[in-house]
């Protein structure tokens, strides 16, 4: 078993930071030790396998991407990074674990949904990897199949109140399965749209030639994900279940949240990097010589990005500093323009729906420490810890500690990004949505569980390495 020690760095946690050297053995880190500490000194640096210098950059556990959709069939296509090379641009970006959605399909048995998941992700990921289980037909027999996902290490499970016709569930299914998460624990994660009303705003707008993308921002208003995130809460407080609201995007749907936390409701919210950064008229708005107004398919993801005029992104950014949203994921479900998204030429109802962002979202995170709307820690909090503990991995991941995995970033501040494709882009898309931004500060090296995958700008990962987590129940419930 190899040893090592990164020494000289600033450890940094959700709770503080200070300097520290991180001694790991094999998979583990077995001592965090304050620097000047007595057992510190050449004798334990010669005593290693590897020194790995940190001076002047931060040393933080490495990333937690709890909303990721590799290789999912979506929108008549599938999404395109695989796990191999999905879990590849992860590393890149300093993510060592990836929760992704394992699909159960209208007509299809729940375990047999689990069990194509796992033949999609084994042996082909680079770093760890756990599920959230999709129920896309609650019926008797999925009900009943809830019960064994805990046993499965599947703690958490999505419905949609988005897609009708795909992965649509109405009130009487959320009710039932909302009771289910109540008896056994599993957290309810909800996709809080109201599907109907939006498909109907969809056909009168395109019978009225409003085709083109900008269109599907229009016809999914922030009325649509309010309406629904309160349906969903009420269901929850009903029924007892504890809610986590995936990809908010609406000011009024962190409204509803607060409100119900306030209350005392086991109810939670994540928002994505997109929905910080970008805008309707910006990105699903905008034009290009290649594509003309098609250009905005690119950034066609559900819910939508919102209205720069309202304010949305402010609200977003405050609400995760005040915890009225607990963390980041990016909800990653690429497709390349060329073969996918242009399927939605001359109809933005039939643009594959996602954005590709895995690999950005710690350092897309890292600017709103640069521009004082987040601190250190909770950068920390919102990218790795909060995630760990949401969905039951806290311990083994989200922190650096003794007996923690030794899935470690390196991150320097003093370095710099350039995001794009040609640029720092491993993810398999044909352009990024990313292009442009410049990020102060970079991910020098990555450890999954002790082994380098990242180190200075080279990959060292393997296909395979990534290995299935099992997770306990939430840790965060109030
Ligand atoms: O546009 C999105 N979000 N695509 C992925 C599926 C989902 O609803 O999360
Ligand atoms: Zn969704
Ligand atoms: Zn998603
Ligand atoms: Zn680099």
């Amino acid at each position: 078993m190899t040893t090592t020690l990164v020494t000289g760095g600033t450890v940094v946690s959700s709770t503080g930071r200070g300097r520290a050297d991180v001694l790991i053995d094999g998979e583990r880190i077995v001592a965090v030790l304050e620097q000047g500490s007595v057992l510190l000194g050449s004798d334990l640096k010669a005593g290693v396998d590897r020194v790995i210098d940190a001076t002047g950059k931060y040393v933080i556990p490495g990333g937690i991407d709890a909303h990721t959709h590799m290789e999912l069939p979506f929108g008549g296509t599938a999404a395109s990074d695989t796990f191999e090379t999905g879990t590849r641009a992860a590393a890149w970006g300093g993510t060592t674990t990836i929760i992704d959605f394992a699909v159960q399909s209208h007509g299809q048995r729940v375990m047999d949904g689990l069990a194509a998941w796992h033949e999609k992700a084994a042996g082909n990921c680079a770093i760890d990897y756990g599920f959230h289980q999709i129920i896309g037909d609650v019926d008797a027999d999925s009900l009943q199949a809830m019960d064994g996902l805990v046993d499965e290490g599947v703690t958490s499970f999505k419905l949609f109140m988005a897609y009708p016709g795909v992965f649509y569930s109405d009130d009487a299914q959320i009710l039932r399965a909302m009771q289910k998460s109540h008896d056994t624990g599993l957290l309810t994660m909800m996709h809080a749209e109201n599907g109907p009303a939006i498909d109907v705003l969809v056909e009168q707008l395109i019978a009225q030639g409003k085709t083109d993308p900008y269109y599907h921002g229009v016809a999914r208003a922030w009325q649509m994900e309010e309406e629904a995130t309160h349906r969903a809460i009420m269901l929850a407080n009903l029924t007892g279940a504890p809610l986590y609201v995936v990809h908010v995007s609406a000011k009024q749907a962190v409204e509803q949240l607060a409100a119900a936390r306030d209350d005392g409701q086991n109810v939670f919210g994540e928002t994505c990097p997109q929905y910080l950064y970008l805008s309707l008229e910006d990105n699903l708005g905008a034009s290009s010589a290649e594509w003309g107004n098609f250009e905005g398919a690119k950034w066609v993801c559900s819910t939508p990005l919102r209205s720069r005029h309202e304010h949305h992104r402010d609200e977003l950014w405050k609400a995760l500093r005040t915890n009225d949203l607990q963390m980041v994921s990016t909800d990653h479900c690429p497709f390349c323009m060329k073969g996918q998204k242009d399927l939605g030429l001359g109809d933005f109802s039939k643009i594959p729906n996602g954005i590709g962002s895995v690999e950005h979202r710690i350092d897309l995170l890292y600017q709103g420490v640069v521009d004082g709307r987040i601190s250190l820690e909770r950068w920390v909090e919102i990218t790795s810890a909060t995630p760990a503990r949401m969905f039951g991995l806290y311990g083994r991941k989200g922190v650096i500690a003794p007996g923690a995995d030794a899935d470690v970033v390196i991150y320097d501040p003093d370095g710099h990004t350039s995001i794009g494709y040609g640029k720092s882009h491993h993810m398999s898309m044909d352009h990024s949505a990313w292009e442009g931004y410049e990020i102060d500060g970079h991910v020098d090296t990555v450890l999954s569980r002790g082994k380098v995958v990242i180190d200075d700008d080279a990959y060292l990962g393997v296909a395979g390495d990534g290995r299935f987590v099992k997770r306990e129940l939430s840790q965060y419930l109030i």
